[in-house]
């Protein structure tokens, strides 16, 4: 079991932000990630939608014998507890807790500015989850437009500073002035220095992939599944769609080169 991989999904290329803060942590672990390129983007679908791709998604994973399920997606988060049911004793961790923890560790007393898919903002994830381990009031803002830009890796320069704009002004322009803002979609990372640059430098950005990776570490610490000192095995990808794009685009998420023969298709349907 301990040489079993760690499974991670998104809804496309986004989750791997998070793989590669889990790869940095954890370099003798093996992966294996599943994108749903071909149902992108989550972000704008009902809940009830998302909970039966992100169950599908779980499933293929386990029938590939992952020993723990990371939810590389804050939209897919809300289907966690019906996920932890349907897996079973399978551990599986989301990306909202860390994210809500690491944010009230920048800016206690807040308020904390989260920017996250229409999803992730009309289910209040982060305003549960912060609530449940701080005071911070919480601002929050749907961005839709960075997945796609992102997904396209369009990731810097002028049409990017300029949705940019549109979306961080007027929540930045908040009273009292947010400190911390909450990176709260594993594709965001990727547009980080314009998101910084408009937000403005006295404001704090919060990735939760440093905070799961941290997490994930001590949960296979705890359950005794850590690998250890195995020899290094190449990372290994499942696409539900058009995965020599994923390979070709996803190296800006992943911050390193994709074989793309190390892409698998697979149909979750
Ligand atoms: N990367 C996903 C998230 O963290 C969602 C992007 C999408 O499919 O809309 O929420």
């Amino acid at each position: 079991m301990n040489d079993s991989a760690i499974g991670i999904f998104d809804s496309g290329m986004g989750g791997l932000t998070v793989m590669r803060a889990l790869a940095e942590r954890l370099p003798g672990e093996r992966f294996l990630y599943l994108g749903d390129t071909a149902r992108l983007p989550y972000g704008s679908k009902s809940a009830d939608t998302v909970k039966r791709y992100a169950l599908q998604a779980a499933q293929a994973l386990v029938a590939r014998q992952v020993k723990l399920l990371v939810v590389a997606c804050n939209t897919a988060s809300v289907s966690l507890p019906a996920l932890q049911e349907a897996l079973g004793p399978l551990p599986a961790i989301g990306v909202i807790e860390p994210g809500a923890r690491a944010a009230l560790a920048v800016s206690p007393g807040g308020p904390i500015a989260v920017i996250a898919t229409e999803g992730t903002v009309k289910g209040g994830a982060y305003v549960r989850a912060i609530e449940a381990h701080g005071q911070a009031p919480v601002v929050q803002q749907a961005c839709p437009l960075f997945v796609a830009m992102a997904e396209e890796g369009l990731v810097d320069g002028p049409i990017v500073e300029a949705v940019a704009h549109r979306y961080l002004d007027p929540l930045m322009a908040t009273l009292p002035r947010p400190r911390a803002l909450v990176l709260g979609c594993t594709h965001f990372p990727v547009l980080r220095s314009v998101i910084g640059r408009v937000a403005g430098e006295d404001v704090a950005l919060v990735d939760s992939a440093a905070t799961t990776a941290q997490a994930v570490a001590r949960l296979l610490a705890e359950r005794g599944l850590a690998r250890g000192a195995g020899p290094h095995e190449p990372h290994r990808f499942l696409a539900t769609d058009a995965p020599d794009r994923f390979a070709r685009v996803g190296e800006i998420f992943l911050g390193r080169a994709i074989d793309p023969g190390s892409v698998e298709p697979i149909d979750l349907q």
